[in-house]
């Protein structure tokens, strides 16, 4: 191998070691370039409540959370929508429908309808996402 090939191989290595994190990026799950992981505004998030896995929203004070995080109450108010994780320390709230508020179990943040917060350590709201009815689809905007 002369000086000249050694140089060659050597400059198609660095171009492809250069080339390639690119492309792989593109493969990213990340879809939001924000970075954040949370699907793009605009988005939109369809809940056929005729399959077993949204059943629940079907009655009075039912609520599933989606594997998108977002916690889907039937409240008395009509469908809402916001996000499951408590803004304190990142716990999973739930809805309790004999107060209509979503209750965080961690350390007893409760949050109004609207995301606003009724009771500390939390002092950040949660974000709520529009919620349409259609037929059995439920329809929410991120
Ligand atoms: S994580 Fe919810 S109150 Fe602390």
């Amino acid at each position: 191998m002369t000086r000249r090939d050694l140089l060659q191989k050597v400059l198609i290595g660095g171009v492809t070691f250069l080339v390639l994190p690119p492309v792989l990026n593109s493969c990213s799950k990340d879809d939001n370039p924000d970075g954040t992981g949370n699907p793009p505004p605009g988005d939109k998030l369809n809940l056929d409540l005729t399959t077993p896995t949204f059943a629940a929203l079907n009655n009075a004070g039912g609520f599933v959370i989606t594997t998108q995080g977002i916690l889907v109450a039937n409240t008395p108010a009509g469908y809402v929508a916001i996000d499951s994780t408590c803004t304190h320390q990142g716990c999973t709230i739930g809805y309790s429908s004999t107060a209509n508020n979503f209750p965080c179990p961690c350390h007893g943040s409760i949050y109004s309808v609207t995301g606003a917060v009724v009771n500390g350590p939390a002092t950040v709201a949660l974000k709520s996402y529009s919620v349409s009815k259609s037929g059995n689809i439920l329809t929410i905007s991120l």
